[in-house]
């Protein structure tokens, strides 16, 4: 889309020097437009984890440079083992957004077969490109497919402008280009649709006043910036037709993860019976997630809340601390709008219903990838046929909601385990804080343990997660003891093996 007139990218290659990757650091904007090269990959990380760039498709796109980076500085003799750390790394920075661990499985998928490692490093590149081009490619089709849900309402409008509300960035900034959210919009103006957006701040990082209010004008879109608590009342008023937000995970079921606040502004949309659309490339769906209340919310610095910055009346750029020295604050990055408050979703593909069934139909070929056993708790009995005790690694568990009801059952493998905690590699994400019942066994003692997540990180299409157990009656410490005991006693061995081996 157009700064000053000139089409930009949000990402690119350095025509000159390609092993140089392009960003526009929008920490600046909108005061001051500023371009900024990463040359390795930890420049690359640092760029996503403290919002140099930011937004679903952005971030993916990032992530695959970010590979393509990290594989020019990987040693020849090392080279997988490295690639698979530094994507590790990579993987933590941003904890929800899905296009993140989405672009790093595909530069992972790509090489991975390539014998060359010059050619690995090739491949990487031309992933990360075609990453970046299919974000700019899918958002126009979104936006496409988005333009008759505007046109509906213009004409039912009598050509009147279309008044869309919207939350956070999903503009072209969040992208690579035309944005998802705003790719309708776009797409209304070329048509000649007359649009106004009111344009939420979306406090703590401003995404709204600084990026959204920009990129329209740059775009020359009629908007208003609103505080986040004017939605309810515009609403009531008559004064929005239609709401459309972007996602930074959505599950396969139609859970929209999205900027903190979007879940309140879907609430009053529902109350007031104004339509609330979620656009998405199908890059940000969660294919295994079945419950948008198991995505992993990032908390981030408490000094975004308790500080703000901006231009002064000098013209310089400073940042003014808003709270009492030593106020406590609760950064939750994104909250999650349930499928029942969504209207439908805008995918490349075509409109539809936030709903399981309908999803799967526009994208079958995401059947095979659903591997949860969500829903079904299991019975004692038939726990004690699954924990056979040869299988010291194999376990199984529930995710409890706050009351302690069972929710998901799934199974894991135990990767450690101390008398503390557990390590366990699981199908499903498990968000920070969840509330877990794990049964393990060992010989003929079976133990359930309570226990909460500490962090999840994904590695090689499944994800890790730390659990610290909570209370523990005596039997189930001493069988716990048995357990870590026998499991240890077990690792040795099979390193001896692979050592001998
Ligand atoms: O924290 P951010 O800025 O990376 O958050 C992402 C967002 O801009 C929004 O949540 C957006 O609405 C979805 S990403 C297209």
């Amino acid at each position: 889309m157009k700064v000053n007139n000139k089409h930009y990218r949000t990402i690119w290659p350095d025509p000159h020097n390609n092993r140089h990757i392009c960003i526009i650091d929008q920490r600046q904007l909108p005061h001051e437009f500023v371009i900024e090269t990463l040359t390795t990959g930890e420049q690359a990380i640092t760029a996503i984890q403290e919002m140099h760039v930011r937004g679903a498709g952005l971030i993916g796109a990032t992530a695959g440079f970010a590979m393509f980076l990290a594989s020019m500085e990987a040693p020849e003799l090392d080279f997988t083992a490295y690639l698979t750390s530094f994507a590790e790394m990579l993987g933590n920075s941003r904890p929800t957004a899905r296009n993140l661990i989405w672009a790093i499985d595909r530069v992972l998928a790509a090489i991975d077969d390539i014998p060359d490692i010059a050619e690995k490093r090739d491949r990487a590149f031309t992933t990360a490109c075609a990453i970046a081009d299919e974000d700019a490619h899918f958002c126009k089709q979104i936006g496409e497919h988005g333009l008759d849900i505007i046109k509906e309402i213009s004409r039912k409008k009598q050509g009147a402008p279309v008044n869309i509300l919207t939350h956070c960035n999903a503009g072209w900034l969040a992208f690579v280009d035309h944005g998802s959210a705003t790719a309708p919009i776009y797409a209304a103006r070329d048509a000649g649709i007359p649009v106004h957006v009111w344009v939420d701040e979306t406090r703590p990082w401003n995404q709204g006043a600084r990026l959204t209010a920009w990129e329209l004008q740059q775009e020359n879109i009629a908007n208003t910036l609103i505080c986040d608590n004017c939605g309810g009342h515009l609403m009531q008023h008559g004064m929005v037709d239609l709401v459309i937000v972007g996602t930074d995970r959505t599950t396969h079921t139609g859970d929209v993860a999205n900027k903190i606040g979007t879940y309140l502004k879907a609430l009053a949309a529902h109350d007031n019976n104004i339509p609330f659309y979620v656009a998405l490339p199908s890059s940000t769906f969660d294919w295994k997630l079945d419950n948008g209340m198991a995505i992993p919310i990032e908390q981030r610095s408490e000094k975004e809340i308790t500080t703000i910055s901006g231009k002064d009346e000098y013209g310089e750029i400073s940042t003014v601390t808003l709270t009492a020295s030593g106020t406590k604050a609760a950064n939750y990055g994104f909250d999650v709008t349930p499928a029942r408050l969504i209207t439908g979703l805008i995918t490349e593909r075509g409109v539809v219903k936030a709903e399981r069934e309908a999803i799967h139909r526009l994208f079958p070929e995401h059947d095979a990838q659903r591997d949860t056993f969500s829903g079904r708790v299991m019975k004692k009995r038939e726990q004690r046929k699954f924990i056979r005790h040869d299988s010291l690694h194999l376990l199984d568990y529930i995710v409890l909601d706050e009351q302690g009801n069972p929710g998901t059952y799934s199974m894991g493998r135990t990767i450690d385990v101390s008398v503390d905690g557990i390590k366990l590699e699981t199908a499903i994400a498990l968000a920070a804080n969840t509330r877990l019942l794990i049964t393990i066994g060992i010989e003929d003692d079976l133990v359930e343990l309570e226990g909460r997540t500490t962090h999840a990180h994904p590695q090689d299409g499944r994800y890790i997660s730390g659990v610290t157990f909570l209370k523990i009656s005596r039997n189930g410490r001493r069988v716990l003891s048995k357990y870590v005991e026998a499991f240890r006693q077990r690792k040795r061995e099979l390193q001896k093996k692979q050592e001998e081996a």
